[in-house]
């Protein structure tokens, strides 16, 4: 359901092109201005989320209040406990990687905020500077690695669940944090409550709110099994990791200037390739919070 109606709806109706980026899942989505969508257009627009998972909608014109605006129809923008957002607003992350950074950020498999107990639903990125080429973002289908397991793997797996952890120091280790994050100082008063909390177990299979499909759902936050080491944790993770990166259950988008790519935290992880040293990209990022304890 959409937060803004419970209406049943229809497929995407003709206007707008939708072309489908990778065998397994996600769209580029042309024609679409997301700006000035009436209700039933928004609720295309969300079941194009829940189809695809990821969608690249071309040729956004937002500035930063119209672009909070949009993003506040899709629920509540998510307050990062680790990264500032913008002065001026503050539920936009503005990623910048200049000529002379050493790191990009979010150089890492990993699905957003899966270390609060009501992780992040969708993430939305909206391009303003990107490289001359490179700089693209890999997505990967964690659904579709689910449903590819053996049965006997699928019932191991059931009653499994991971511990995720969102320290900064962890997360620096795992290159998910910029190096020019700065530190979040001061910012805490500002951050509701139930964004604080930095550690959560979730289970390792869970079911999408939307589809009701079973999702394999752990990445980069993701430090060991509940009630095991992370020494035991590490094979099955890393098998399972190899699963979900298989290129079969890849997309890629590869970013224009106007471009807002939104992905489905719950049943997604994202990489942020980092192959353009020496030019710059600037994005900017709003996390949609979870409303739910995963299940
Ligand atoms: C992120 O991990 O949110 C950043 C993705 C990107 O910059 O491509």
């Amino acid at each position: 359901m959409t937060p803004e109606t419970s209406a049943a709806t229809e497929a995407p109706a003709a206007g707008f092109d939708v072309k489908t980026l990778s065998g397994s899942f996600g769209a580029e989505v042309r024609g679409l201005d997301l700006s000035n969508l009436d209700k039933d257009r928004f609720e295309q627009a969300y079941q194009l989320m829940v189809e695809h998972k990821v969608v690249v909608f071309r040729d956004q014109h937002f500035d930063l209040d119209s672009y909070e605006a949009f993003a506040g129809r899709w629920g509540r923008i998510h307050k990062h406990p680790f990264m500032r957002g913008m002065d001026s607003h503050p539920g936009i992350l503005e990623i910048v990687k200049t000529e002379t950074d050493r790191r990009a950020f979010g150089n890492a498999w990993h699905s957003d905020q899966m270390f609060n107990p009501k992780p992040a639903k969708f993430t939305m990125l909206y391009a303003r500077e990107v490289p001359d080429r490179g700089g693209d973002t890999m997505f990967a289908n964690m659904s579709a690695a689910y449903e590819s397991l053996s049965d006997g793997m699928k019932t191991m797996l059931e009653t499994l669940r991971g511990w995720n952890v969102g320290s900064r120091e962890k997360l620096r280790a795992a290159s998910t944090v910029p190096s020019n994050s700065r530190p979040p100082a001061g910012m805490q008063e500002e951050i509701p409550p139930e964004e604080q909390q930095t550690e959560a177990s979730h289970p390792l299979v869970r079911t999408h709110q939307d589809s009701g499909d079973k999702t394999l759902y752990f990445g980069g936050h993701t430090m060991h099994i509940d009630g095991m080491t992370p020494t035991e944790s590490a094979p099955i993770l890393r098998y399972l990791q190899s699963v979900v990166t298989r290129p079969e259950f890849q997309c890629r988008v590869e970013w224009e200037v106007d471009s807002l790519t939104m992905w489905d935290n719950r049943c997604v992880q994202h990489y942020a390739i980092d192959d353009y040293a020496g030019q710059r990209r600037r994005m900017h990022r709003i996390t949609i919070a979870g409303d739910e304890i995963p299940v």
